[in-house]
């Protein structure tokens, strides 16, 4: 096993960086993620990460093994990195039994006769295929040749596993059951692995913990819970959580106070010392808060008439069952609270909206940075 390594790496395709000064280390044996919106470079980082791909400057390390220094004129092919990747077209081989398929790679290194049996059949133990190692792919389901897949990526025990979107080809359901499965193997096998996707729910359902990219730009690395709780910027912080984070235009008036125009709502005391010493008091900001911490008053814990309440008209009102994100407005601000399922808020009627400041973010607007 080994951790990799990122040092200052760009990728330059002519003009366009799609990859800019990465800075990133994933340790042994971690699940790291790589999210971020369609083109902000992830496939990239990981073409690298592999050796399909060279970088325009910078570093790569793959355990204590320098892979990849445009520099110093190191190149390491992919074959040679000890690596497995798995791509969202997993093409299988048609002809091929499940069996084959998953001991392709170990006859490709002419592992032994006797090992491969023995590799091949352990791995079917682990995925749940022993009983289809005779079916072609065609006699599979998506989320078996999606394991098979996978089967033939782990048969070779490699240092490092890359994974390139794999579940995004599989129905909604099937991925939601892959997602948990893909999660347990790699806490049994205990391999380095890197996971790229776009999607914020699988990065923050799989992920030891999750780097961010934008633009080819890393913007935060944390575990899901600080990347939630603790969103470095305005991109973090509206990129994860669904629905998205709400942001309002404020103005930092009175000491400890935010003033919306429509109306004001009051900081923690420890938020208002936070602004006084960041200099931010009578100035323009941006407030964060996420719809789960906007509350029906009827279901609130704490209210504070005039601090942490407003009048707000109910717009429209999407039930989920579980709960019910409402889309509410005071005066020319709109806003979403994700409400309790109980809550009988009914369009077009006046509800009391409780925010729970403790959960209240405040970005620069200049560089977009978070102040909490
Ligand atoms: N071989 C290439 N030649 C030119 N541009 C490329 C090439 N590969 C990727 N790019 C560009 O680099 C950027 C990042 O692409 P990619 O890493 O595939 O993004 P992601 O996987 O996050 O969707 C995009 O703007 C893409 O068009
Ligand atoms: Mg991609």
């Amino acid at each position: 096993m080994a951790g990799v390594r990122l040092e200052g790496v760009w990728k330059r395709f002519g003009d366009v960086a799609a990859v800019k000064d990465m800075n990133l280390e994933i340790k042994d044996g971690e699940f790291m993620i790589l999210l971020g919106p369609s083109g902000c470079g992830k496939t990239t980082t990981l073409r690298m990460i592999s050796g399909l791909e060279e970088p325009s400057e910078g570093r790569i390390f793959i355990g204590d093994r320098l892979v990849a220094d445009p520099e110093g004129g190191v190149f390491v092919p992919p074959k040679d990195r000890d690596i497995a990747m798995v791509f969202q077209s997993y093409a299988l081989y048609p002809h091929m039994t499940v069996y084959d398929n998953i001991a392709f790679p170990l006859k490709l290194r002419k592992v032994p006769k006797q090992e491969v049996e023995e590799r091949v059949r352990e791995v079917a133990e682990l995925l749940g295929l022993t009983d289809l190692l005779k079916r072609k792919p065609r006699e599979l389901s998506g989320g078996q040749r999606q394991r098979v897949a996978l089967g033939r990526a782990i048969v070779r025990k490699p240092q490092v596993f890359l994974m390139d979107e794999p579940l995004s080809n599989l129905d909604a359901k099937l991925r939601v059951k892959m997602r948990a499965e893909l999660k347990k193997l790699q806490r049994q096998l205990g391999v380095t692995t890197i996971y790229v996707t776009h999607d914020q729910v699988e990065a923050m359902t799989m992920g030891d913990r999750v780097a961010i990219i934008n633009y080819g730009e890393l913007q935060q690395v944390g575990t899901p819970d600080e990347v939630y709780n603790k969103p470095a910027n305005i991109f973090v912080g509206g990129f994860i959580g669904s629905p998205p984070m709400n942001f309002i235009d404020a103005a930092l008036t009175e000491d400890g106070w935010v003033d919306f125009g429509e109306f004001k709502l009051k900081f923690m005391e420890d938020q208002a010392e936070v602004l006084r010493e960041a200099n931010l008091i009578g100035k323009e900001a941006l407030f964060g808060i996420r719809p789960e911490d906007i509350y029906d008053a009827m279901f609130a814990q704490v209210k504070v008439p005039g601090e942490n309440m407003a009048k707000a008209r109910v717009e429209i009102v999407e039930n989920l069952g579980s709960e019910k994100i409402v889309h509410l407005r005071v005066g020319d601000i709109t806003f979403l609270g994700s409400f309790h399922s109980e809550s009988k808020v009914k369009e077009g009627q006046e509800v009391d909206v409780v925010f729970d400041m403790k959960k209240a973010h405040v970005f620069d607007k200049k560089t977009e940075k978070a102040v909490f």
